[in-house]
This record gives structure tokens, sequence and C-alpha cells, in this order.
């Protein structure tokens, strides 16, 4: 997947920009407060529906306007072309997305279609922050090549708000529901156990796949690792038997428990991806560099990931990444990076980049200033 293409209007500090893409490596260089991140976060619009950072749709608007508009050009790895518009309006309070002149009701049914890799300062959290990060970090990567998983997803979210309810409701009001509760355990289990299981395959072949993007950034000297921590533990985790048992035996257990907080306490809501550099906990042991590769090569492997399961090309957002790291990992970045497809990188300064970028058609090198974009254009752009 590619971006031919980006316009950008009244969208936080971009009043109207337009990006003609290369096709291989896009810099953004500019410095800071200039509007590179606003650039990544537009393509995340366009690709995702919304912002990769999370936040409202609200703030991305520019200030003192009330709309914004955010559209692209994609073209697949077979040459399919896709125009793809996205407008919010704060005042009504409504976001609009359309590919090729058709609205789309649902966003969820664009998760997956236009695959995007993003890596940026929100990203740290998945080695530094708490379970809930990586959870997100690998139903975010799942859900883009897996549309069932999504929709159990979204189910067990769902099927998780009603219990804790009944839970609640039976606290305050003193009164037994146990059998409503039952009726939502077995809803809990059936959606609970499938994501565990898919969780558990996806963990598997990702572990693969970021042992060999580490070592090809770091060498031999440290092996990272990746390792499923299901809430439920079953003797025979492969067997979706087995765990839909212990699931419904450790729902018995904690019930007690469940009564006092008014919560579930078992299920993947509770799952827990340990990361570990040389056998030691990655969160309480390693060392910057140590987060900071271990964090590339995690994204390297989704990469991989979501080709393969999507058999296309993501395309790779990556945000203020090459200012810290030494010149030697940069490089061996800049390599891993290369054939991957499309990648858009910010910069303070075009130093800090890869010093063997062969800037011209393929790779373009744009200047970031007040909320414009600018580039020479001196080779003609015709793909
Ligand atoms: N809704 C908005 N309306 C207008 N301007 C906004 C809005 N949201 C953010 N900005 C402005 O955008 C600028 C930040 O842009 P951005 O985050 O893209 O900077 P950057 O070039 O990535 O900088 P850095 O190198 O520091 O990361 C700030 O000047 C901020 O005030
Ligand atoms: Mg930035």
């Amino acid at each position: 997947m590619r971006l031919r293409t980006l316009e950008i209007v009244n969208f936080r500090n971009h009043t109207h920009t337009v990006v003609r893409c290369g096709q291989e490596v896009n810099g953004l260089i500019g410095e800071n407060g200039q509007g590179k991140t606003n650039v990544l976060e537009a393509i995340s619009y366009v690709c995702l529906t919304k912002s990769f950072c999370g936040t409202a749709d609200s703030v991305a608007v520019q200030v003192g306007q009330n709309q914004f508009a955010v559209s692209g050009e994609l073209v697949g790895d077979s040459g399919v072309r896709y125009s793809v518009g996205v407008t919010y309006d704060s005042e009504i309070r409504e976001k609009r997305y359309a590919i090729n002149g058709s609205a789309i009701e649902r966003f969820a049914d664009v998760v997956g279609e236009f695959p995007v890799v993003v890596l940026s300062a929100e990203s740290g959290s998945i080695t530094l922050g708490g379970p809930v990060d990586r959870r997100k970090f690998m139903d975010f990567v799942i859900a883009q090549s897996s549309r069932s998983y999504l929709e159990d997803l979204l189910e067990y979210r769902r099927v998780l708000r009603q219990r804790n309810k009944v839970l609640m409701d039976a606290k305050l009001t003193r009164r037994d529901y146990a059998d409503l509760l039952a009726i939502w355990s077995g809803e809990l289990i059936a959606r609970g156990v499938r994501i565990m299981m898919k969780r558990r395959i996806f963990v598997n072949e990702l572990q693969a796949l970021v042992q060999d993007s580490y070592r090809k950034l770091a060498g031999d000297r440290e092996t990272p690792g990746i390792r499923y921590r299901p809430s439920v533990e079953a003797d025979e985790q492969e067997n979706e038997e087995a765990v839909r048992l212990r699931f419904g035996e450790e729902l018995e257990r904690k019930k007690e428990e469940e009564q006092r907080s008014a919560a579930t306490v078992v299920g993947p809501h509770r799952d827990e991806l340990e990361m570990l550099i040389n056998g030691l906990n990655a969160r309480k042991y390693a060392s910057q560099g140590q987060h900071k590769t271990l964090l590339i090569a995690l994204k390297i492997a989704e990469f991989a990931y979501l080709r393969e399961r999507r058999n296309e090309k993501p395309i790779l957002l990556l945000d203020d990444i090459f200012g810290e790291l030494d010149t030697h990992r940069s490089e061996h970045l800049l390599d891993l990076i290369s054939p991957l497809g499309q990648a858009f990188l910010t910069a303070t300064s075009e130093k800090v980049l890869p010093p063997d970028i062969n800037w011209g058609k393929a790779n373009r090198k744009f200047l970031v200033r007040d909320g414009a974009v600018t580039y020479n254009e001196t080779e003609s752009y015709n793909w």
C-alpha cells in the first residue's frame, strides 16, 4: 500500500497542505512545533479513520475553525487505486469517512483495509507502560489482520460492560443476580476463549519475527523475547476446550472477589504480554537504548506480520525515531525499512537521518515550516 497524494485542510496547524508523496522514503524535516507529526496524524486519519495518538477528533480541527478535511489517494500493491476522504464537523460532532465516494457507515469496517505501522512517542508505552498498553498493541495488530478477531473483541467488550453492570447492580441492591450473571459468564467465556486462542497464535508468530529484526539491529549479544501471559492458564493452552473449562473454574473461584469489587476479574482484559531481554523483564530492567531497539524490532515484526496476513505492505509512519539512535543502529534501521515499501519519517534536521538516502524521485525530502510543506520539485511526478 502506498499513499500517492495527501491533502489537508484546516487540520491542526495546516490550513491547506498538499503532499505529493514519493514511493519509498518520505522525509519530513522541520524544527519543533512546525507540523511534522500533524502530517503523520493526517495520514493516520486517511488509513485508520482516526488519529494514532488516540486524541479526540475535535482537537484536530484547526483552532478558530469548525471543520477539517483530510483526503488521500492510495495505491494498493496490486495497483488498485482508492480515493479516501475524512471530514469532521465539530459543531455537530460528526465524522464522515468515504472510500471512492461511498460513505462508510461503520468505521470498524475500515480496520485493516489500509494497513499502517506507526512508531511514535506514544509507542514507547508498549515496552514501558502497563499491561493495558501491550494489550492495545496486540489488539491493534491482530484486528488489522483478522476481521473475526475484531468482531470478537468488540463483542467481548460489550459483554464485559454488561456483566460488570450486573455485578454492580447486585452489589447496590444486594439482590441475587446469579442466573443473569451465569448468562453473561457464558458469553464472556465464549468470546474470551476465542480472543485468547488468537492472541496465543499471534504472539508465537511474532516472537520469531521480533528476534530476527532485533538481531539485525543490534547483533547477537542481546536476545529479546515476548511471552503471552493469559489471565486464564490451562494445562493445555492449545486446547480450546481446556481453556474454556479453566475460564469457568476461575470465574467460580473468584466469585467473592467479583462481588466485592463489582468487576469481572478474569478474562483477556486482564492478559499480559511480557517482554524480555536476555530473559529479564524489559519493563523493569532494560536500558533506554534496549527499549528503543525492542520497540523498533516489534514494529518491524508488526510490519512483516501484517504484510504476510493482508498480502499488502503497510505504510510506515516513523515519528522522530532517528534522533535518539546511534548512527550504527540508525543505518541498520534504514537497511531494514527501505526494502519495506513506503515510509514517512520526521526529523528536526536532515543530519539525524541516515546519510545514504538517495533523495530524488522515489525518496522525497519535504520541508515543514509553520504548517506548510514544501518540496523542491525537479523530478517529474508520474506514478
Ligand atoms: N488544533 C490545532 N489548531 C492549530 N494549531 C494546532 C492545533 N493542534 C496543534 N497545533 C499546533 O501544531 C504545532 C505542533 O505540530 P506538530 O506536533 O506536528 O509539530 P512537529 O513538527 O511534529 O514538532 P516536534 O518536532 O516538536 O515534534 C504546534 O505549534 C501546535 O500549536
Ligand atoms: Mg512531532
